[in-house]
């Protein structure tokens, strides 16, 4: 093995250094979720740190009603086809619901499926105190991680819905014991997720490892979004933290309709988006034609 730096031009590899590196020097982290290779190829060329195959895939693109039935191998097939269009981002992989429930081996096992076959480089899981224990055997299995707290979507029906987490002075405290846990256990980020912004520049304050923000507010070391949600590319009503930057949904929409207009009136294909046949062969073509209608007649 060679230790080797990138060419001159290329922009440098995002890695778990060089995200701690933007926490300490306070420069703001990007992160969004992409779910395959089109998509992770321009989010990655447009300079976004870390790319998460979140198991909002579940819901944004295979239509499931929430997280909880997307299986390791839908992840996995996913994190395959995003791994083929990032370069430089740091590829993330959401360990879905009851891959990392059961017992460690078998988090361990599906962890290391995701790097070993879906060449991530780390994965995330939901959680804070009672994933200590998994989380040192990750780092031990050389799988980097990061947490997920606050409103963590896979605990949806101990939660009773989607709902905005550490309120209260107990869950406040809560949330402040997991993300120092998860911190002190090794984790290289922790996912803060609708929770009072001012809870999450506490934990931002407390902790040695980047937080990342969705729905937490401007003090976390960074953000992510899904990105269905930034370009407007989904059926629900986008939750208060979402900004859309683009909107998907007309441009397909417009797209699509103008299609049918122009096959229903035959305006598409026009006679340049078809393909020809060289002359002599159409010349030819004619001749035999010409001559079968002679016999027939
Ligand atoms: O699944 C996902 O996309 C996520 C992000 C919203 C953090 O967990």
């Amino acid at each position: 093995m060679s230790l080797t730096s990138p060419r001159s031009g290329d922009a440098a590899k995002v890695t778990l250094i060089s995200i701690q590196a933007k926490k300490q020097q306070h420069q703001p982290i990007t992160c969004l979720t992409a779910y395959d290779y089109a998509t992770s190829r321009l989010v990655d060329q447009a300079g976004i740190d870390m790319i998460l195959v979140g198991d909002s895939l579940a819901m944004v693109v295979l239509g499931y009603e929430n997280t909880l039935p997307i299986t390791m191998e839908e992840m996995l097939h996913h994190v395959r086809a995003v791994r083929r269009g990032v370069k430089r981002a740091l590829l993330i992989a959401d360990m879905p619901y009851a891959s990392y429930h059961l017992d460690e081996k078998t988090a361990v096992k599906n962890a290391a499926r995701f790097v070993k076959d879906g060449g991530a480089e780390a994965v995330k899981i939901e959680g804070g105190e009672k994933r200590v224990g998994l989380v040192h055997r990750l780092l031990d299995a050389e799988v980097p991680v990061m947490g997920h707290i606050g409103l963590t979507p896979q605990s949806v029906h101990m939660m009773s819905g989607y709902r905005v987490q550490g309120k209260t002075i107990t869950a406040i405290e809560r949330l402040m014991r997991d993300a120092v846990a998860l911190d002190r256990a090794g984790v290289f980020s922790i996912v803060l997720e609708g929770i009072p912004r001012e809870v999450a520049a506490m934990v931002t304050e407390e902790v040695g490892c980047a937080t990342i923000g969705i729905g937490a507010g401007p003090e976390c070391d960074g953000q992510v979004l899904v990105i269905h949600d930034l370009i407007n590319l989904t059926d629900r009503q986008p939750a208060k933290f979402v900004r859309q930057y683009g909107d998907a949904t007309a441009l397909i929409a417009n797209a699509v309709a103008q299609f049918k207009t122009d096959v229903e009136s035959k305006g598409f294909p026009a006679d340049n988006e078809s393909y020809h046949l060289p002359q002599e062969v159409q010349a030819t073509l004619e001749t035999i034609r010409e001559r079968k209608r002679a016999m027939s007649r």
